[in-house]
């Protein structure tokens, strides 16, 4: 069903340094939703997401508990990252590790051919490092030490103290792209979303950009530079070629060809270096800058970005264990304006859970499903000849939001298809209130329009389980099956996404199943 149309889209590849925690699971829900839809419509997906293993900060991860990197990362993504998609339904395409041969020899030749082509240099450098950042710190991110480290330089994100590097570097000439960049962001202004980020890059790139140290020689956690083995290339440069890399750079042209250029979601954390570094170094091979570059806010606690370095962390299994991963995909992905920051706190997931999932949504689903086994013996009854004008309204809602629903996707806003979908739900909780099934049911006179009202609930109720499937990939299914859809119409995954708004798909004769509650009820 696919319409050549390619999407390729990436999360961040995270540092298995520490274990997940809940901003992770964000991009990676986020991401994954966006593919789902995607692959839904017929679009030609391919979904990557990873880890990027090399660098100081893993060094130090794995001398602090006594094993080798390699053995660190090992365990760690076994244990720990490659469960976390599992834990929340994530159907990835592909997964890159940095320390994989596929990435290692292309990364040393992708650098390889910036050399020959004149765009890195050997120069000496003398500046503070981050290594929770892995980045040379420009003057606006460096600010003054509090508590224990009182009298030092810190880093703004992390708050620990900055360390002062002194090395023989190669340098990539970033600052040469500055005019590049530039008509880029003017010429495709989506290039760089939302605004607030794109006029963050702009400015940025305006003040001036100084050219990127890309090696480091003081440790040999990396891959080697391949004309200097005294040195390992810089972990961000190794980091951003994994979209490339992984899609078949250097080895498969086809597969390159089919699926670059990619857009990228990460946190606004590291989209300077996806905005403007990484369009940089692609301009510098010759190859295509990224299709789009989307930055989503942070999640807070107690104001303050979530982070495992300051302890904040929460493991996204705390929520699933509790709430399952479709509640977690929807609260995240619902609650918070994607491009914007969202403070986390238990009380908004349980009230959200209860009024919107288990009140809103899931209630719907029950009741309509018993009405129809109760009043119908379980047959779908046909929709009726005399539609009034709810039984209208409830149509063009469905139609418009499928089509609203659509167009925010386009855009990314993840939060904004939610809430045009979500106007079904209202609607038809509304309309059944209105029309009293049960009391229809009471007189046989009214026999078919009690049969009109439960088939526009039902045929609601399968626009929903389409719209939303990218969303919540794990209830939806199980409506489907309750709808008896599975039966008539085929696998959920297969519906068309872009067509999920139109009239009268289900078919009335289908036998219903039995449901039971798809949001149960959660022990505070
Ligand atoms: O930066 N709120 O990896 P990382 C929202 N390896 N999202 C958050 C978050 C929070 N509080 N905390 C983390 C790296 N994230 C590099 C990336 S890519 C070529 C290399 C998410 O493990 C968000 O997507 O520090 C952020 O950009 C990413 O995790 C950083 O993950
Ligand atoms: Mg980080």
């Amino acid at each position: 069903m696919s319409n050549g149309r390619s999407f390729y889209i990436t999360t961040p590849i995270y540092y298995p340094s520490d274990l997940p925690h809940i901003g992770h699971g964000y991009t990676s829900v986020a991401v994954d939703t966006l593919a789902r839809w995607h692959r839904q419509s017929g679009d030609d997906t391919w979904m990557l997401t990873g880890t990027d293993e090399h660098g100081q900060k893993m060094l130090r991860a794995a001398a602090a508990n006594g094993v080798t990197p390699q053995e660190w990362v090992d365990r760690l993504v076994t244990q720990s990252w490659f469960p976390l998609l599992e834990t929340l339904g994530v159907a990835n395409d592909d997964f890159i590790r940095t320390t994989q041969a596929r990435h290692e020899e292309r990364v040393q030749q992708f650098v390889q051919a910036l050399y020959d082509r004149g765009y890195i240099y050997a120069g000496e450098y003398e500046a503070l490092y981050c290594v929770g950042c892995e980045e040379f710190k420009p003057e606006a991110e460096i600010v003054d030490g509090t508590g224990p480290f009182e009298g030092l330089k810190v880093c703004a994100i992390h708050s620990k103290p900055l360390e002062l590097l002194q090395e023989k570097n190669y340098f990539f000439k970033l600052s040469e792209f500055q005019d590049r960049l530039l008509e880029l962001y003017k010429t495709e202004p989506d290039f760089v979303r939302p605004d607030s980020a794109r006029n963050e890059v702009v400015s940025f790139v305006k003040s001036g950009l100084k050219d990127l140290s890309i090696s480091r020689s003081a440790f040999d956690w990396g891959i080697r530079v391949p004309w200097d083995d005294a040195h390992v290339i810089y972990v961000w440069v190794d980091a951003l070629l994994n979209y490339a890399t992984a899609v078949g750079y250097g080895t498969d042209p086809d597969q390159f060809a089919r699926r670059w250029p990619a857009y990228h979601v990460v946190g606004k954390d590291i989209l300077r270096f996806h905005a403007v570094i990484w369009p940089a170094m692609l301009m510098a091979a010759g190859l295509d800058v990224p299709r789009g570059v989307f930055a989503h806010g942070w999640l807070l606690v107690g104001g303050e970005k979530m982070s495992k370095s300051k302890l904040t962390g929460i493991a996204p299994t705390e929520i699933t264990d509790v709430f399952g991963s479709d509640a977690y995909r929807f609260y995240f992905l619902s609650a918070i304006a994607f491009g914007q920051d969202g403070s986390f706190s238990w009380e908004d997931l349980s009230a959200r859970y209860q009024a919107e999932l288990a009140n809103g949504f899931g209630n719907l689903a029950s009741r309509t499903i018993a009405m129809i086994e109760r009043y119908f013996e379980g047959i779908v009854p046909p929709a009726g000849h005399e539609l009034t004008d709810a039984d209208r309204a409830v149509k063009e809602v469905v139609r418009s939001a499928a089509a609203d629903a659509d167009a925010e996707i386009e855009r990314f806003r993840i939060d904004g298809a939610i809430a045009a979908i979500w106007r079904i739900v209202d609607e038809l909780n509304g309309y059944i209130t209105l029309n009293e099934p049960w009391a229809l049911a009471k007189d046989d006179a009214r026999r078919e329009r009690l049969g009109t009202v439960l088939y526009t609930a039902a045929e609601g109720l399968r626009a929903l389980a389409v719209l939303l499937s990218p969303v919540m990939p794990v209830a939806t299914e199980k409506l489907w099956i309750a709808l008896g859809a599975a039966e008539t119409l085929g696998r959920l995954q297969d519906q068309p996404l872009r067509e999920a708004g139109e009239w009268g798909v289900l078919k009335p004769g289908t036998p219903v199943n039995g449901l039971s509650p798809l949001f149960p009820r959660v022990e505070q």
